[in-house]
């Protein structure tokens, strides 16, 4: 595996694999009233948000705690960042604080990128803007690959707000290295011009590809990233590309149901929908935490699962 995770798509199928088979024996430890593993004694891990985060902050956070490497949590909020302090002087600042691996989430598409020219570190992309967010996809596979088994020729939908979503892209190009034939479904306004060369094919019409799907992962509207009119209203975009009831009986018996989170209850996903037995957004969080810790472990002390 390479020293950073920054893209999905620098995994190859036996980095992803190694992820997730690693990630499968930790959940095995997770699972014992003692959680905590000394692997990482002595490492340290800051996590450097610039961004507003739930999940990926604290997953990372229980993540490197379970492997018992130090954590240093930096919130750009309260920061020198306010006073205009670089993101490279930041990075630096951090460094000289010994930080082992820099756990990144900003608001600009490549800032990890650049970071890992700055630090001697390991680098992880917690989500740049628009562009990726690597351990969310892992997660995703692990909690396909649990409820499903083999993703190899399984049939995954992705669904809404793809133009702003960093996750719909991690998932593509990792679920079609695990296999997997991805559709994406969106409005026209919200597919990003460059989809074309995205290893998935795209479909406007919701309604034509639940039948057939293995799975239904469903992207929050990110109204915070829109400039523009990007549909008429709420109303219409839900009555056309959300998972209500009806459309969730359309859907396969043995379909599963998910998304990232944070979701708009009511918009892009109905509430019983979201709460249901077929839906995996819990078990997805609970994941989340297993995944950094197979991603920690193999980037700063791990060797193989
Ligand atoms: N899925 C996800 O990235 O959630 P947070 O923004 O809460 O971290």
């Amino acid at each position: 595996m390479n020293r950073h995770l920054i893209s999905a798509g620098d995994l190859t199928k036996d980095d992803a694999l190694l992820i997730l088979d690693t990630a499968e024996e930790l959940a095995r430890v997770s699972e014992r009233s003692i959680k905590k593993l000394p692997t990482l004694r002595g490492r340290t891990v800051v996590n450097l948000f610039f961004e507003d985060s739930t999940r990926t902050r604290i997953s990372f956070e229980a993540a490197a705690k379970r492997l018992s490497a130090d954590v240093i949590n930096f919130s750009a909020k309260g920061s020198s960042v306010s006073k205009g302090e670089s993101l490279k002087d930041t990075a630096l600042t951090l460094e000289a604080m010994g930080a082992d691996a820099v756990v990144i989430r900003h608001s600009a598409s490549g800032a990890p990128h650049r970071l890992a020219n700055w630090v001697h570190g390991s680098v992880v992309n917690a989500g740049d803007g628009t562009h990726e967010h690597p351990t969310q996809a892992l997660l995703d596979a692990f909690s396909m690959r649990r409820r499903l088994g083999n993703l190899d020729g399984r049939k995954v939908a992705i669904v809404g707000d793809v133009l702003h979503s960093r996750v719909a892209r991690s998932n593509v190009l990792l679920l079609h290295t695990l296999g997997a034939e991805v559709t994406l479904v969106a409005p026209p306004t919200l597919v990003p011009v460059s989809i074309g060369t995205w290893p998935c094919e795209v479909s406007y019409d919701l309604d034509a590809v639940l039948p057939k799907a293995d799975v239904v992962m469903m992207l929050r509207v990110q109204k915070e990233r829109m400039n523009a009119a990007y549909f008429p209203s709420e109303r219409e975009y839900s009555r056309r590309y959300g998972l209500d009831r009806e459309r969730f009986a359309k859907m396969p018996e043995e379909a599963i149901v998910m998304h990232p989170g944070p979701m708009n209850r009511g918009m892009e996903i109905a509430a019983e929908v979201a709460d249901s037995a077929r839906s995996t957004i819990v078990e997805q969080v609970a994941n989340g935490v297993t995944i950094r810790m197979a991603v920690l472990y193999l980037l700063l002390g791990g060797e193989t699962a």
